[in-house]
Parts: C-alpha cells; sequence; structure tokens
C-alpha cells in the first residue's frame, strides 16, 4: 500500500476521560473548562471530555465543554459510551451541543473479554456493537467505535466487528491496545492489515489508535501505528490514564514534527503550547510531572554535564534534538553544578558582562565555583557574583560590593493555623540584618509575604511544588517555585530537611535572581 508523502494525522485528547480517571485527579466542572480551554489553544482535533453516564456531575462537565468549547468549526467534542442505550442517550445528551458532536461507543473483542466479562457469544457480542451504534447513528452523524483490548483479540474476529460496525455507520474505529501489551513491529502489523482491508471497505472512515503505556510502549506503538496507515492517535497530556497511562500527546507530536521522514505524517497542534498545556493539566489535576519525563519533564531540556555543556556551547545540535523554544520554553537551561566545566562556567561569567578574565583570574575563580558548587549543588548567578567579588577583593580593594544587594536568611519561625498562619525572617542584606512578619492565607503565602516586604518587589507566585528527595526521617523536602517580576518569570529551587527553610529559600533565590537582572553588568565591579 502506497501513502501519501505527509499525511494529517488527526488528534483525539482524552485527558479529561482516560486521563481523569487516575486516582485523585478527579476535575470540577470548572477545571475540566479550564483545561478544555487550553487543549482547544494546543490545536487538538477532537476532545474526549469524559464520561456522561458515571455521574450527573460529569455529565454537566461534558455539556458546559461542548457548549462552550465546541461551539467552533475546528474542534469535535465527544464523551465515552458503554454499547447500551442509557449510556449513549448520555453522551448525546451532553455533547449535542457542540457544533461537531461525536458519540464514541467501546466494546470488547477479545476472547477474554467476549467470555469472561460478558459471558456472551461472539456472534451476541458483534450484534450488540451494531445496534449500539445504529442507534447511535440515529443521534449523530458522527459515531466511533472502540473495539477494546484488540492487541490481545483474535484478528478475524476483530475484522468481523469492525466491518459491521461500520457497515452499521461508524465513521471511526479505535483500536486500543487497552492493557498496553502490544509490542511497536506487531502493532504496526496489525493496523496494516486493517487499514488495507477498512480503506477497500470505505476509505471515509478514519482509523485510529488508542495506546496505554503498561510496557512504556504506548509511544513507541502509537508511532508504529502511524507508519502503518492510523489516520488518527488517541493521547493524552503528560502521558496520564488509567494504570501506567496512556500515550503522551507531547511525545507523539513532537517525535513526528522532529522526524518528519519517518513518520510521514503532521499534526494541527500547535507546540508551543505544549508546556502551558502540561503545566496546566499537572497543576490542576496535582499530578507531577516526572523531571526526566521526555519533553515535558522539567530536566528534559536541562543540560548539566560538563561534556555536554560544552558541546551545547559549541553548536547547539550536538546535543539538542528539539528546540525548546518550540514547546513553548523560554530557552535551554545549562545547569551549573560541579559537573559542569570550565566553558559553561566562563560562558556565565561572560553573560554576566565578566568577559576579560586572564587565564590566571579565570582558574581562580573556576576552582572558587567548584568549592561553592560541591557544597551547593546548585549555583546560581548571584552566586558568581559573590564569588567574583570575593576574589576582586582578594586582589584589588576598590570593589563595587554587589553583595550588598544579595539577601540571605538568618532565621524563620512560621506559625500554621486556621485562625491567624504567620510568618517572621530576619534576613541578612550586606551588612543591614532586616526583619518581617507578616500574617497569609497559609504558611506559605505568610512566609512569603513576610519575605517580599523586606525585598519591597513585588512578586507574584506562579508555581509552589514540593516533593521529597529521599526517603526516611532524613528525607529532604525539595521546593520548586516560578515568580512573576515586571512580567519576567524566574524559576528557582531550595533543598532543606525543613520544608519551610526550604521554601524560603526557594523564595529568596526567585529574589536574588531578579536582583542579577536589574543589577549593572560585572564588569563595572572595578572601579
Ligand atoms: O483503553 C481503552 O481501551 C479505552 C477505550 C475506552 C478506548 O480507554
Ligand atoms: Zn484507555
Amino acid at each position: 500500500m502506497v501513502f501519501e508523502m505527509t499525511r494529517k494525522i488527526w488528534v483525539l485528547d482524552t485527558t479529561l476521560r482516560d486521563g481523569e480517571q487516575v486516582p485523585g485527579a478527579k476535575l470540577n466542572l470548572y477545571e475540566k473548562l479550564e483545561i478544555a480551554k487550553q487543549l482547544k489553544k494546543l490545536g487538538v482535533d477532537i476532545i474526549e471530555a469524559g464520561f456522561p453516564a458515571s455521574s450527573v456531575g460529569d455529565f454537566n462537565a461534558v455539556k458546559e465543554v461542548a457548549t462552550k468549547i465546541g461551539n467552533t468549526d475546528d474542534i469535535m467534542i465527544t464523551g465515552l459510551a458503554r454499547a447500551v442505550k442509557a449510556d449513549i442517550d448520555a453522551v448525546y445528551n451532553s455533547v449535542k451541543y457542540a457544533k461537531r458532536p461525536l458519540i464514541h461507543i467501546v466494546l470488547g473483542t477479545s476472547d477474554i473479554h467476549v467470555e469472561k466479562k460478558f459471558r456472551k457469544s461472539k456472534e451476541q457480542i458483534l450484534q450488540i456493537g451494531v445496534e449500539a451504534v445504529k442507534y447511535a447513528k440515529s443521534l449523530l452523524p458522527e459515531v466511533q467505535y472502540s473495539t477494546e483490548d484488540a492487541s490481545r483479540s483474535d484478528f478475524e474476529y476483530l475484522w468481523a466487528t469492525i466491518e459491521a460496525v461500520v457497515k452499521a455507520g461508524a465513521t471511526m474505529i479505535n483500536v486500543p491496545d487497552t492493557v498496553g501489551y502490544a509490542d511497536p513491529a506487531e502493532f504496526g502489523e496489525l493496523i496494516y492489515k486493517l487499514n488495507e482491508r477498512l480503506k477497500n471497505l470505505n476509505d471515509k472512515v478514519l482509523l485510529s489508535v488508542h495506546c496505554h503505556n503498561d510496557l512504556g510502549m504506548a509511544t513507541a506503538n502509537t508511532l508504529a501505528a502511524v507508519k502503518n496507515g492510523a489516520d488518527k492517535i488517541e493521547c493524552t497530556i503528560n502521558g496520564i490514564g488509567e494504570r501506567a497511562g496512556n500515550a503522551a500527546l507531547e511525545e507523539v507530536v513532537m517525535a513526528m514534527k522532529t522526524r518528519p521522514k519517518v513518520y510521514q505524517g503532521y499534526t494541527k497542534i500547535n507546540t508551543k503550547e505544549i508546556m502551558n498545556t502540561s503545566r496546566l493539566v499537572s497543576s490542576l489535576m496535582g499530578l507531577d510531572v516526572q523531571v526526566n519525563k521526555a519533553i515535558t519533564g522539567s530536566n528534559a531540556f536541562a543540560h548539566s554535564s560538563g561534556i555536554h555543556q560544552d558541546g551545547l556551547l559549541k553548536s547547539r545540535d550536538a546535543y539538542e534534538i528539539i528546540n525548546p523554544k518550540d514547546i513553548g520554553l523560554e530557552d535551554m537551561e545549562l545547569v551549573l553544578t560541579a559537573r559542569s566545566g570550565r566553558h559553561a562556567v566562563k560562558n556565565a561569567l561572560e553573560k554576566l558582562g565578566l568577559n576579560q578574565l586572564n587565564e590566571q583570574q579565570f582558574e581562580e575563580i573556576f576552582a572558587a565555583f567548584l568549592e561553592l558548587a560541591d557544597a551547593k549543588k546548585e549555583v546560581y548567578n548571584h552566586d558568581l557574583y559573590v564569588i567574583i567579588e570575593k576574589y576582586f577583593a582578594k586582589h584589588d580593594s576598590n570593589v563595587i560590593h554587589y553583595s550588598d544587594n544579595f539577601y540571605e536568611l538568618m532565621d524563620l519561625q512560621v506559625i500554621s493555623n486556621s485562625i491567624f498562619p504567620s510568618a517572621s525572617v530576619k534576613i541578612k542584606k550586606g551588612k543591614q540584618v532586616l526583619k518581617s512578619s507578616a500574617v497569609g492565607t497559609g504558611p506559605i503565602d505568610a512566609l512569603y509575604s513576610a519575605i517580599a516586604e523586606i525585598s519591597q518587589l513585588d512578586i507574584k507566585l506562579l508555581e509552589y511544588n514540593i516533593s521529597s528527595v529521599s526517603r526516611g526521617k532524613e528525607a529532604l523536602g525539595k521546593v520548586k517555585i516560578q515568580v512573576e517580576y515586571n512580567g519576567e518569570k524566574y524559576t528557582a529551587k531550595a533543598t532543606d530537611t525543613d520544608i519551610m527553610k526550604a521554601s524560603a529559600l526557594a523564595f529568596i533565590n526567585a529574589i536574588n535572581s531578579i536582583v542579577v537582572d536589574h543589577m549593572l553588568p560585572a564588569n563595572q565591579m572595578i572601579m
């Protein structure tokens, strides 16, 4: 079979249905709407907004998404139904408010599902599927039929089901690897064979795939399907979903964009919205993104090895296959750690305006950097200023005291209660010792208000994340925050066994980064 050189691949996002099945990730109506709005901005073709028969709340949420987000021609809205009238009615009555509504029906085709789950004959199940499609088709023109557990189904029975439901009016056939059992070569072959028969039967019907990640192969299986003729892929943001999750939208889409010759397909996803969508889903669902997660993990574009940093500074394509700007990040991140080499440190110093160091000066500064990096894990620009200042103070008495502008935590007290959560902080700025107290809506709000008051900067906290780095009594709390100042975003981290102290240190790191950005270049340090 010959495929067109490059085909449009439809993207159905099921973050709000399969993704929402993750324990603890349940969203209310307003949160669902927020995410749906962002998915539309991202450019998905279809939003699966929920499982309307599961609860009144979900029915209303799907209806609201259909009404408010599905009010244009460029997006379809669907909801899931089992092959029973009540479920199909619930989907119809909630999605019908969209300009382009779709009913999605699921029914198993594997022997395990037919015999053990439904305890019926194959013929009976096939007939139930056909009747369900006929009924859905009497309500709406667009009907998708999912052959649940397709990858473990007998091929001829799977095909007989597909043939029958297409003849009954299904406009999309979705082939799920429900339990993440498939292997890419095997799944690709299955899709190839199904596509050949389907396109001979009715070439208007879209062939779709829906892969789970139980063996870590959801993305690979989805891409194998694309290579073998699938017209549509079903994904979730950050790969969230039942058990080990679903194929991650960002991974499949970026693979197609990065390797167009291999996959010969394109999507209409606006990839610059990927990070915004990932962050929104993660924060509203309360599901952290694994730091090394492909595309959306916080380390996905952060380089810390000296060898890599050196290579990147010489030529970015040495270690970079995706421009971070393509997914909506500002730029790659060169993290200064004890593993960073001379090239990265020199580059960071030059960015601060310190580009006239001779070799001997640089070597001494680099040695001081390594000493600090060993003690501190991550070195920030304000730390570099302090190193530079100490160096020049040793060699030259006429030095501008930049470190007088930086803040250093001396002490803190945080009181958590439901009446007046409050915090007091003692902070050093140069030779000054500054104190402040504040009450807030919670302990972190109180703590950050007290620190912000000392800095006199109008800072908005955009994101606050806390996670444990190790286990047991000695567990370290790692706080990562993002703040906004003057329209610019700053990210900062800190780690400590005391999570309040880690929170304060992260905020102070962010403030010091803001201070650095608003200082004179460091080459004016020596007067
Ligand atoms: O995993 C699955 O089989 C599903 C279907 C409803 C498509 O989620
Ligand atoms: Zn699924």
